[in-house]
């Protein structure tokens, strides 16, 4: 890599890296005036997804006067910047002629502009790999890239979702025109590949890090048939049968030059869940001390996973990051964003890792475990709080019972919510849909005995947020349950099952599908064709729209949302089915995160990972209606991220 990429790249990973990104709220050119605070010595300021408050030196103050809140968009934290900015005693101007932004601290200017790649750190233009761009009168700006040239450091708390900041006393002018001169920094990707799916993406990294290459080549190549999985007798699953004596010789595991290298890619196939085990030779008897080593891995469809862990565990030596799983046609884009996102020395960052969403999952499905899980998150909801849920079609839906859910709806002082069906059926008319409501006994829970059907006023129309990751959403407005305004949280407390139409229905279904208006639900059901009939449109078209339309609620509610998936009653069938085929696979759990395509992919992997034939005809559901194009959509218009660490709160 030449210096001048390395230097793009290192500012690249400063724009990109996926854990801070600015929100700014502002309407007038209003400098800031007078600082909260003087930077005249270490400043610590910590602020929190959902969260209006922001602590400054560990004083609680309001972030700014309209509620503002940090929120997780495009798998980037949001945060109000000018709040930051003004905390630490810098100023902020804004030009609505040009449509750039002036950060001002201490004696370094950073300008930005709408919709442009290029930014000024004190006159030295600098490439952003992703344009500052105003959604809803608000104007996001790459916070780590400010935070950094100011000299500030950030760090994500995954757990708590929190972004702390420090600003240290001697905050020092960076030299934004110096070469980084760490040319001492070499990468190598180390990758096995059977049908060339990871060689491309191990290409892709090769390309952009300026890393060399290295293939792991079993002596004895596997042919079309060795690979397969569904024979008895093929030579991959006798080695799987049999893997504590599997040992795959390899034609060499000397990488050529190894001690100049200091970061290590390794990729493979995942193999039933896991690394392919043609790598494990190569893990097993290597010294990776003094290494940072980064786990990659392509799959049909099966998430991270423990998969990488599991692989650094075979050795121990390393420094091994949490790593990535790519689908079968991983774009030039992705593979970058995640790169960057690594923050690598090698790639001109400082050595932090990027966190996967946490996704905290208990096998208790019990109302105690429910309300542990849901305190696990540590939400804060504000104002009248929202449960939406599926009221259940009558007369044998698999509906969450008031038993289950009753003490965590009367906790957060919840109203459930729910909107009317645009299928026919029992719940298409208010009045009937009452009566559904009061046999399933929902109203004896809700707040003040009353359960929303948001839409009994029709609509209301909430534009879908363009996608800052540059890719398109399939609908650009929502037409929601009107009654949705008059909630300032939500709670998404989903039946994770199969479905009819989408294949499964999860966190995304229960907050796009189950929060339209007949009108939305016919939107979105045909990707945007008809605003009367729910039947016929595409089928990818409508998976994208969920994800569309879930995005537009979180907008819609400042991402003050949290998601809860049951894991009970697996069935082919959805809750809007009377009558649902019988599951058959056992329970698996409850599952709760701030991410709902973290959520749905994790339920997702847990739905794979069962075995002896359990969740056969889930599996087969969901493949049918293609229903994982729904996470793939998410996940590029930033809905969310589909890596995820599962966090069991059982002890
Ligand atoms: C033996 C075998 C087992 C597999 N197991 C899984 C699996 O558990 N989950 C999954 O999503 N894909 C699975 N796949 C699909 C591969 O992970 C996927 O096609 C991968 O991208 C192939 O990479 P390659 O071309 O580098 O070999 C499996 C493939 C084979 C041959």
């Amino acid at each position: 890599m030449t210096k001048a990429k390395k230097s793009i790249a290192f500012i690249t990973a400063m724009a990109v890296v996926c854990l801070a990104f600015g929100l700014f709220a502002w309407h007038t050119n209003k400098p800031s005036g007078e600082s909260a605070l003087a930077a005249s010595a270490e400043q610590i300021l910590t602020l929190q997804i959902g969260n209006p408050q922001m602590t400054v030196d560990g004083e609680s103050v309001n972030i700014d006067d309209s509620g503002t809140v940090p929120v997780i968009i495009d798998e980037r934290t949001l945060l109000p910047v000018r709040a930051v900015v003004e905390a630490v005693g810098g100023t902020v101007e804004w030009d609505g002629d040009t449509r750039t932004t002036t950060l001002t601290y201490k004696s370094d200017v950073i300008k930005l502009t709408i919709d442009s790649t290029t930014a000024y750190l004190n006159d030295a233009a600098q490439t952003l790999d992703v344009t500052p761009v105003i959604i809803n009168d608000r104007t996001m700006l790459p916070i780590r890239f400010i935070a950094e040239s100011f000299k500030f450091t950030v760090d994500w708390n995954a757990n708590t979702q929190t972004v702390t900041i420090t600003v240290p006393a001697d905050a020092q002018t960076p030299d934004a025109t110096a070469p980084n001169t760490d040319t001492a920094s070499k990468s190598v990707v180390v990758y096995f590949s059977a049908t060339n799916t990871t060689e491309g993406v191990a290409q892709k990294i090769a390309d952009y890090t300026g890393a060399d290459l290295f293939e792991l080549e079993p002596k004895e190549p596997y042919t079309d048939d060795d690979l397969d999985w569904t024979d008895d007798n093929s030579r991959v699953v006798k080695e799987h049968n049999d893997l504590d004596n599997t040992d795959v010789e390899l034609v060499t595991t000397d990488v050529p030059n190894w001690d100049s290298y200091n970061t290590v890619y390794i990729g493979a196939p995942i193999w039933w869940q896991e690394f392919s085990w043609v790598i494990d030779e190569f893990v097993e008897n290597t010294d990776f001390t003094g290494k940072t080593v980064v786990p990659f891995c392509t799959s049909m469809s099966s998430g991270l996973g423990d998969s990488a862990k599991h692989l650094a565990e075979k050795t121990t030596t390393g420094t091994w990051l949490d790593g990535m799983r790519f689908g079968s046609s991983a774009t030039d884009e992705q593979v970058q964003e995640w790169i960057d996102s690594l923050d690598l020395p090698a790639s001109g960052g400082t050595g932090t890792t990027a966190a996967a969403s946490t996704v905290y999952m208990t096998t208790d499905i019990t109302p105690e475990a429910l309300v542990e899980i849901y305190d696990k998150l540590g939400f804060e909801p504000e104002g009248n709080v929202a449960v939406k849920m599926s009221t259940g079609e009558p007369p044998n839906s698999n509906y969450l019972r008031p038993e289950l859910i009753g003490d965590l709806v009367k906790k957060v002082d919840g109203t459930i919510v729910e909107c009317n069906t645009a299928y026919g059926g029992s719940r298409s008319e208010t009045a009937m849909h009452e009566q559904v409501i009061k046999d399933h006994e929902l109203d004896t829970i809700s707040k003040d005995g009353f359960v929303d059907i948001m839409d009994r006023d029709g609509s209301k129309i909430i534009p879908v947020p363009t996608p800052a990751t540059g890719a398109s959403s399939t609908i650009t407005e929502n037409y929601v349950g009107a009654h949705l305004e008059n909630y300032d949280s939500l709670i998404s407390l989903a039946h994770f099952k199969g479905h009819a139409m989408a294949g499964y229905g999860g966190a995304i279904k229960n907050m796009s599908i189950g929060i339209g208006s007949q009108e939305g639900k016919c939107l979105i059901h045909t990707g945007g064709q008809s605003h009367d009939s729910p039947w016929g449109g595409d089928q990818d078209k409508f998976l994208e729209s969920m994800g569309d339309a879930t995005s537009s609620v979180v907008n819609f509610l400042d991402g003050k949302v949290v998601y809860i998936n049951v894991m009970n009653r697996l069935s082919v069938d959805c809750d809007c089915d009377g009558n649902p085929a019988e599951p058959d696979m056992h329970d698996i759990g409850i599952l709760a995160s701030y991410d709902p395509v973290a959520l749905d992919q994790a339920c997702l992997d847990l739905v794979y990972a069962q075995k002896d034939g359990d969740g056969a005809s889930l599996v087969n559901r969901i493949e049918s209606r293609n229903g994982l194009h729904t996470l793939e959509h998410a996940a590029e218009i930033g809905l969310g991220s589909r890596e995820y660490n599962l966090v069991s709160i059982d002890s």
